[in-house]
């Protein structure tokens, strides 16, 4: 029986993903604003202190396994907040409540929307700046509407992951640290994209998805459920692609 922190467990792939888990003899701890073992808004600096906090009371700071993956998906700043400090937050604040675990794992949900239109200055500051600098930019963007907020923020948490993936504090401490990147999953994040058929014609043209077109969170639950289980000992900073071909589509063999 293995103990699994997943934020964003109150619906969607979140919800998915700790049902498995629970199906499976599982402990789980959900993290969410509602309906979660620890109730907590990822989008502050205070929430994030008081998520690490709760969670290591809950376990006597003993994890095995976290999935990062709560996210917003509107051109708001707050979109910034969640999907790239909440989950680097998740990610290092529960990491030391990794290290008694013999066989501790690590994934983000990030997503296929980072081969989409980023903002490039957005993206190096929450990579190599400040979180406030990135804020007060991710405003900007969003009084401007915002359209590439959410896709730099899933390219910057992929780079993220690239880049600590190998280090001592992963790596080096016998954690695989990985990421997700699905396409289009039935969730309430895509409920209105994809509520009609013209509706979701019209995205499958901008995700194109020729394996079995859109998904259900469960395909995501699967691959989560594999990259934080035990028999995961080697992958290290992949961004897995679930995403019904969209990747091989827009980058074909572009990358290897
Ligand atoms: N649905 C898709 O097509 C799709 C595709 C690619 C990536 N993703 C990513 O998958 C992850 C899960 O999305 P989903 O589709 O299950 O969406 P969802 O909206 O069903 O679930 C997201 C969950 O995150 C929680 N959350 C949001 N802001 C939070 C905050 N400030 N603090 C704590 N929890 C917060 C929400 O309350 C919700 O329960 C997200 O990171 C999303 O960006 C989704």
């Amino acid at each position: 029986m293995r103990t699994y922190v997943i934020t964003g467990s109150a619906s969607g792939i979140g919800l998915a993903t700790a049902t498995m888990l629970h199906a499976r003899g599982d402990v789980v701890i959900g993290v969410d604003r509602h309906d979660a073992e620890v109730v907590a808004d990822l989008s502050t600096e205070q929430g994030r202190q008081d998520m690490v906090r709760a969670v290591t009371e809950r376990t006597d700071g003993h994890i095995d396994a976290v999935v990062a993956n709560a996210g917003l998906a509107t051109p708001t700043a707050a979109t910034v907040a969640v999907n790239y400090y909440g989950a680097v937050a998740t990610l290092e604040g529960l990491r030391p409540l990794l290290l008694r675990s013999p066989n501790p794992r690590a994934v983000a949900t990030a997503s296929m929307a980072s081969l989409m239109p980023v903002d490039e200055q957005l993206e190096r500051t929450l990579l190599d700046g400040t979180p406030t600098d990135a804020l007060e930019l991710a405003g900007k963007l969003e009084e401007a509407g915002g359209q590439t907020i959410y896709a730099t923020t899933k390219r910057a948490l992929a780079r993220w992951i690239r880049r600590h993936a190998a280090t001592a504090d992963w790596a080096g401490a016998g954690i695989p640290l990985n990421a997700i990147a699905p396409g289009i999953i039935r969730t309430p994040m895509t409920a209105q994209m994809i509520s009609t058929p013209e509706a979701t014609a019209s995205l499958l043209e901008l995700v194109p998805m020729p394996l079995h077109g859109v998904a259900e969170p469960a395909a995501c639950a699967s691959l989560i459920g594999w990259l934080t289980s035990p028999e995961n000992t080697h992958l290290c900073g992949q961004v897995v692609f679930i995403d019904g071909g969209s990747d091989v589509v827009l980058r074909g063999d572009s990358v290897w």
